[in-house]
Formats: structure tokens, C-alpha cells, sequence
């Protein structure tokens, strides 16, 4: 018969005395008192991290909800026209052809560290369930989305290795890389623990270097640029799934900010001057890099684009990501040149995605089971 005191008295199972469990993988406590909305905390939680109800965090599970209504496959949108054009010999400029595949190397590797990141790096440290429900939606989302560059390399033919060693063989990309992983390799200690102000911080840095500047400030040029192509009809295929994409990633975005503002509000200590400075001089730098990245992708106009304008759109979109984190803008203010990726970004005007797709999804109660 199984001793169950020797499993909650394992040090190694159970959180240490008076230190709520994080993970919610520790010993049952069986004699403590049910979840009440006020014990949830985004971080350093001491309610029980696997009681979904009573939400606390409506926006967190609004948030999964709209998620899941968002639900798409790449294989789902023809790349007939793509291959026919990318494989026509004037179908595309040289500029045209370094640009897409620069693109493409760039998102298939971001992808991936943005899941890697939410995965081994954010999800263990934010002490909510409701959270947690939409980070298990947004990693599968991940997943879609290095999918989609998975798909679009085999439509096309493109040299996978080529692509997929971008983010380590193309300076502007890897410089990128490089600068994000900083910030989630310090949470990828096995000793890492937030409850400190220092500890919260650094994980506020990682909250910002991927959602606000990874996936809210780096994803904007490609999306620009993959957009522009598709508004000039070329590159259909890939400019929908982009599409799509940047629907996901807009609520991704919003999502990253709404939990760093909780966070802040929880715990308004961790959001002195002096951390506010660094948070701005970290978009600083995010928008440098892409400058970088913009003059190395496209190093003479093409498509209504140039590095110039993407330089305004990053400054326009940085100034943005400030007061959405409550926080001075870091540039004049600006004009944002690219209003109409605020109309990609609106789907139900381009048009109806559930009409075109090719596959129908059954809901639970349509399933027959004969
Ligand atoms: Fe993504
Ligand atoms: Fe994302």
C-alpha cells in the first residue's frame, strides 16, 4: 500500500515550506482551502496553479477564446499561383527574390524561439491558470506558424538548410537572435526562481524582449514586406498565410502587454524609473537592429518600400509599443507610412476565410461516432 505522507514529506516533491508550488506539478496538499479569486497573483502565485474557475483574469481567457476562433492550417491555402510565379524565370526581381527568401529565413527560426521561449522560459513563472490556458493555445499557434515556413519551403523548392541557418548565417537576422536570447537564456537557469525584485525583473525583460519586441516590433517589417507583395498580386499564397499570421500574432502581442501591465500594477515596486529607462533603451535598441535588418534585406527600394520608410514604420511602431506599456515615447512622433497594414490586419475586409477554406472543422457535437 502507498505511503502517501512519504511523497508530501519528499523535499524533492513539494514545494518548500510555506513557498507555493509555481509549477502545480508538487504534492497535493490535500487539506488546504479552496482557490479564491484573490489568492491568483500573475506571479509568485500562492493559489493553486491548476484551478482554471474562478477566473480572475477574464481578458487572459477572452483572449484563449478568440484564439481558437482564429484556428487555421497553412496547408489549407493554395500555393499554386506561388510556385508558378517564384518558379517563371522573370516572375520576380533578384531584390524581390532576396527579400522573400531573407523573410522567410528569419520567420522560420523566430518561430521557434518565440515557442521555445514560452515554453521552457515563460510558462513555468506565470503562476495563473487562465494564463497558462491561453500560453498552451499560443504555443500550438507557434507550432502553425513554423509549420506554415515548413509548407511554403517544399511548395517552393527553396533550399531548407539555407533557410533554416539564416538566424546563424545572415548578420542582420542572427544579430536579432542573439540580442532576444540574452533574455531568456537568464531565465533558462534551472535555479532561476522569480520572488525577488531582481528575479521579476528579469523576467519582465523576457516578457518584453519577445512579446513587444520579437513579436511586436521585428514581425512588422516581414509582415510589410510579404503584404506589399501580395497587394501587387505576387506571392498570393504566402502573403495570406501571413496574413493570418499577423492576426495571430496581434492578439499574441496584446496578450504579452495586458500581462506585463498586470504584472506591474501587482507589483508596482518592480516598475521603478530607473527600470522604465532600461525597458525604453531595450526598444531603442530592438528598433536599431531592425534598421539594420531592413537595409540589409532591402538595399534599394522595391514595392513602395525602402529601408528609409521602414525605419519610420519602426519608429512610429516603437513610439506605439511605449504608451501601450505606459511608458514616453522614444521617437518624434511620427506618421505611420504604411496605413494599410492596418487594413491587412482586419481579414473580414480582405474576405471571408471561413468561405475559402478548404477544410471544414467539425465542432464536438457534429462528430458522429457510428
Ligand atoms: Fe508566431
Ligand atoms: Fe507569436
Amino acid at each position: 500500500m502507498l505511503n502517501w505522507n512519504e511523497f508530501s514529506t519528499n523535499p524533492s516533491q513539494s514545494a518548500p515550506a510555506g513557498e507555493a508550488d509555481a509549477t502545480g506539478l508538487g504534492a497535493i496538499d490535500r487539506g488546504a482551502a479552496r482557490v479564491s479569486v484573490d489568492d491568483k497573483r500573475m506571479i509568485n502565485a500562492r493559489a493553486d496553479v491548476n484551478q482554471l474557475l474562478p477566473l480572475k483574469y477574464r481578458w487572459a481567457w477572452e483572449k484563449y477564446l478568440a484564439a481558437c476562433n482564429n484556428h487555421w492550417m497553412p496547408t489549407e491555402v493554395s500555393m499554386q499561383a506561388d510556385i508558378a510565379l517564384w518558379k517563371s524565370r522573370d516572375g520576380l526581381t533578384e531584390d524581390e527574390r532576396r527579400m522573400v527568401k531573407r523573410n522567410l529565413g528569419f520567420f522560420a527560426a523566430s518561430e521557434s524561439l518565440v515557442a521555445n521561449n514560452i515554453v521552457l522560459a515563460i510558462y513555468r513563472h506565470l503562476t495563473n491558470p487562465e494564463c497558462r490556458q491561453y500560453l498552451l493555445r499560443q504555443a500550438f499557434e507557434e507550432a502553425v506558424h513554423t509549420h506554415t515556413f515548413q509548407y511554403i519551403v517544399e511548395s517552393l523548392g527553396l533550399d531548407e538548410g539555407e533557410l533554416f541557418n539564416m538566424y546563424r548565417e545572415v548578420p542582420s537576422i542572427t544579430d536579432k537572435a542573439a540580442w532576444a536570447l540574452e533574455y531568456t537564456r537568464h531565465l533558462d537557469d534551472p535555479n532561476f526562481r522569480t520572488g525577488t525584485p531582481e528575479a521579476d525583473q528579469a523576467f519582465l525583460r523576457d516578457l518584453v524582449a519577445f512579446y513587444v519586441v520579437f513579436e511586436g516590433m521585428w514581425f512588422y517589417t516581414g509582415f510589410a514586406q510579404i503584404l506589399s507583395l501580395g497587394r501587387r498580386n505576387r506571392m498570393v499564397g504566402i502573403a495570406e498565410q501571413y496574413q493570418y499570421i499577423l492576426r495571430d500574432e496581434s492578439l499574441h502581442l496584446n496578450f504579452g502587454i495586458d500581462v506585463i501591465n498586470q504584472i506591474k500594477h501587482e507589483n508596482p515596486h518592480l516598475w521603478t524609473r530607473e527600470f522604465q529607462e532600461e525597458v525604453r533603451q531595450m526598444l531603442r535598441e530592438a528598433t536599431e537592429l531592425e534598421v539594420a535588418y531592413g537595409r540589409d534585406t532591402m538595399p534599394r527600394g522595391l514595392l513602395g518600400l525602402n529601408a528609409g520608410l521602414c525605419e519610420q514604420y519602426m519608429h512610429f511602431i516603437a513610439n506605439r509599443r511605449c504608451s501601450q506599456l505606459g511608458l514616453e515615447p522614444i521617437f518624434p512622433e511620427t506618421e505611420n507610412p504604411f496605413p494599410w497594414m492596418s487594413e491587412a490586419m482586419d481579414l473580414k475586409k480582405e474576405k471571408n476565410f471561413f468561405e475559402t477554406r478548404v477544410i471544414e472543422y467539425q465542432s464536438g457535437g457534429a462528430l458522429s461516432w457510428d
